[in-house]
């Protein structure tokens, strides 16, 4: 368990991202505790170039190896004459949240992307804060056994799970549980008629009400594909079955989840949206610090209200519940499958309403084993990308 009577030293992979940024300013607020040892985009180097500017870490990583400019970012480095080392590539992110120069990881790539390194990071025995939900997906087992082994502590980011994490830390047994309750804003379409879901534009689903969020992310939140990954992301932190697992609709997104306990208690965590309330959480648990968060004003009335998911508006959320029954290599697949649909999506070859189309299609025709090995996943991952790729030139 981490102390925060020394200091720590924090790497922050995709500090570029959404999850990247608030991480960053959550260190800025807490100087005294953290020390920022590494940074790492994929592409946008003038922003990591900002980011080395502001905050000097030791290292900073493109990723990308066909990122523009990279020769010019290498010899920015050396005229400046700054402190940062600067690398290139994967390989040089994993071996650093392995050394004994990273005490904390906060996962903060999107997509399987960030798995290699999470994985890393769980196998070093790091505190891992994970924002990269696609890890658990993907290789759940694997990242739950790694951690077992080594000693690693995963706290969530997402504001769900940490809202779970944060209610079960009430002094109570496994046993004492008897269901969670996911809230989920519903998405930017929340409100419009079913039957005009298939017409919504990429702005439509990229405005998101209450997060401002990488575009993957968003587009995931208005299909509630972000909520299925999220009730198989629930499945392993908490050692859930997924009827366990409840999915509410919550418009406000000021409860950010509850756990239901056998007599009927139900206690929630509550504040306004900003990530970066479970990110510090993440970083300084068990402790509480001033945090640089909007805090809830009790002077205001305000409502708050939650409704049923309805299945025929997300179908996508069905495949969350159906994967956490069913393990094994599905979530790969559908994750794989996800992930290369909200792309054609983004590029406007596809709608909205086929995303879980498609990946209803991919999962079911998947060959299906319940313990696959790392690189079975990776395979399927590359299969399950082809299969979408395939569905698209079958329908041209
Ligand atoms: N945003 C939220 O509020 C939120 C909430 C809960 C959970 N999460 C989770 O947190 C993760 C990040 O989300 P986000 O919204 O912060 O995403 P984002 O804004 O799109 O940022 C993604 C980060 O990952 C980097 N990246 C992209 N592709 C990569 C690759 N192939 N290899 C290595 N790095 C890569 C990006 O670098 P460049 O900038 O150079 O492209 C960027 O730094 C996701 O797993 C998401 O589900 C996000």
């Amino acid at each position: 368990m981490i102390s925060l009577s020394q200091i720590r030293n924090v790497a922050i992979l995709g500090s570029t991202g959404s999850i990247g940024r608030a991480a960053l300013d959550v260190l800025s607020f807490n100087p005294a505790q953290f020390r920022l040892t590494a940074i790492s985009c994929h592409q946008q180097t003038e922003l990591l170039e900002q980011q080395i500017k502001a905050s000097q870490p030791r290292y900073a990583v493109v990723t990308g190896p066909q990122t523009p400019n990279l020769t010019e970012w290498f010899s920015r480095g050396s005229q400046l004459q700054d402190a940062t080392h600067r690398k290139l590539g994967m390989d040089h992110l994993v071996s650093l949240v392995q050394s004994d120069e990273v005490d904390i990881v906060v996962a903060a790539i999107v997509g399987i992307a960030g798995l290699e390194s999470s994985l890393a990071a769980a196998h070093a025995g790091k505190r891992l804060a994970l924002a990269n939900k696609e890890s658990l997906v993907v290789s759940g087992s694997l990242m739950m056994e790694a951690a077992k082994n080594s000693g690693s502590e995963i706290l969530p980011v997402d504001s769900e799970h940490s809202a779970i994490f944060q209610c079960l830390r009430s002094g109570h047994q496994p046993s004492d549980l008897r269901r969670i309750i996911l809230t989920a804003s519903g998405g930017p379409l929340r409100d419009w008629p079913i039957d005009k879901l298939s017409k919504a534009t990429v702005d439509d689903a990229l405005s998101h009400p209450t997060w401002q969020m990488g575009r993957k992310i968003t587009v995931d939140s208005a299909t509630m594909m972000n909520k299925a990954l999220e009730v198989i992301e629930a499945k392993w932190l908490f050692g859930l079955e997924p009827d366990q697992i409840e999915v509410v609709i919550h418009p406000q997104s000021i409860i950010h989840s509850m756990v239901e306990f056998q007599d009927g208690s139900v206690i929630g965590q509550l504040s306004p949206p900003d990530m970066r309330l479970p990110i510090q959480y993440a970083l300084t648990f068990p402790q509480r610090v001033a945090s640089p968060s909007p805090k809830m004003d009790w002077a205001k009335p305000m409502q708050l209200d939650w409704k049923p998911a309805d299945p025929e508006r997300y179908p996508a959320l069905l495949l969350g519940f159906e994967v956490a029954k069913r393990g094994g290599t599905c979530g790969a697949v559908l994750n794989a499958a996800n992930e290369a649909a909200v792309q054609l999506f983004l590029d406007h070859k596809i709608k909205l309403t086929e995303i879980a189309t498609i990946c209803r299609e991919i999962l079911d025709h998947h060959h299906f084993s319940p313990t696959p090995t790392l690189s079975e996943l990776f395979e399927l991952d590359q299969w399950g990308r082809n299969e979408v790729q395939r569905w698209i030139n079958t329908k041209c």
